[in-house]
C-alpha cells in the first residue's frame, strides 16, 4: 500500500506568502501521487492558498468543529472545509489537547463529524509519558472513546497517528523520537482494540502512522521495521529538503 505522509505545519509560517512559497516548493519536489501520498496541512488562514498552490499533495486541516454551522464563535466546521477542498482532518493532536483543553469526548465529536461529512480523520493518540517499554493503557483508552458509535464503514477513512508526545520535537525535555520496534508494539496494540471494538479484520482498512520527531535518518525504519503505513511530521515538514528526503524514502518502501 501506498504510504501515507502528513505535513502538519502547525501554527507556521507567519503569512500567507510564505505559506504559498513554501507549498509550492514542495510541490516541486514531490515524487508522483501513484508512489506516495501526501497531505500538507497549514494553519486554517492560509488554506485557501495553500490548497491552490498544490497538485500531487492533498490539502488537509489541523482541526475541525463537530457542528456544521451554528452559534460557535471562532469554529470552522467540517462542511465548510470541504468547500476549501480540505481532504484530511487532524482530531485531537496533543497540543491541542494540552493547550485547549481537549478532551476524549470532544476528540469523539469531531471524528465523528469529519467522517460524516466524507473527509478523512487523522486521529491522534499517544501518553505523555512513558514508563518502561509496554504501550500505556491510556493511549487504548483514547482509541476507545473517540471511535464510540463510529460505524465500520467509516474506518477506511480513519487514520490513527500514534504520536507519544514525550517523542515531539517541540515538546520540552523530549528524549528524542520512540523506537520502530516500540512504534510496531504500538501498532499491534492498535490493532488489537480496532479488531476488539469492530471484529478481526477490521484493522486492516485503518491506516496506522507514527509521529514524534520524524526525520530523513528514521522514517525509513518507522516504515520497515515499525511495520507503520505513513508519518506524520511536524518540524521537520518546514525544510522543504528533509521533508523532500522524508517523502522520497517513503515512496521508495
Ligand atoms: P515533530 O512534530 O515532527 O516536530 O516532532 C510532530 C507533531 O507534533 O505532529
Amino acid at each position: 500500500m501506498r504510504k501515507l505522509v502528513i505535513a502538519n505545519w502547525k501554527m507556521n509560517p507567519d503569512a500567507p506568502g510564505r505559506a504559498a512559497a513554501l507549498a509550492r516548493k514542495i510541490e516541486r519536489i514531490l515524487p508522483p501521487r501513484r508512489r506516495v501520498e501526501v497531505v500538507v496541512a497549514p494553519p486554517a488562514p492560509f488554506l485557501l492558498p495553500v490548497g491552490t498552490a498544490l497538485k500531487n499533495a492533498v490539502l488537509g486541516a489541523q482541526d475541525a468543529f463537530w457542528a456544521d454551522t451554528g452559534p460557535y464563535t471562532g469554529e470552522t466546521s467540517p462542511q465548510q472545509l470541504r468547500y476549501l477542498k480540505v481532504e484530511y482532518v487532524i482530531v485531537g493532536h496533543s497540543e491541542r489537547r494540552i493547550h485547549l483543553g481537549e478532551t476524549d469526548e470532544t476528540v469523539n465529536k469531531k471524528i465523528r463529524a469529519v467522517l460524516g461529512n466524507g473527509l478523512s480523520a487523522i486521529l491522534c493518540i499517544g501518553e505523555r509519558e512513558r514508563v518502561g517499554a509496554d504501550i500505556p493503557p491510556l493511549v487504548g483508552d483514547q482509541l476507545k472513546v473517540a471511535l464510540a458509535g463510529i460505524k465500520k464503514e467509516l474506518l477506511k477513512r480513519l487514520v490513527v497517528a500514534y504520536e507519544p508526545v514525550w517523542a515531539i520535537s517541540t515538546t520540552a525535555g523530549t528524549s528524542g523520537p520512540d523506537t520502530p520496534d516500540s512504534a510496531f508494539r504500538a501498532r499491534l496494540y492498535i490493532e488489537k482494540i480496532i479488531s476488539g471494538l469492530y471484529g478481526r479484520q477490521a484493522y486492516k482498512s485503518v491506516r496506522v502512522i507514527y509521529g514524534g520527531s520524524v526525520r530523513a535518518e528514521n522514517v525509513g525504519a518507522f516504515l520497515r521495521e515499525g511495520k507503520m503505513d505513513g508519518a506524520l511530521v511536524g518540524s521537520a515538514s518546514l525544510d522543504v529538503k528533509e521533508f523532500g528526503e522524508i517523502v522520497r524514502r517513503a515512496a521508495a518502501q
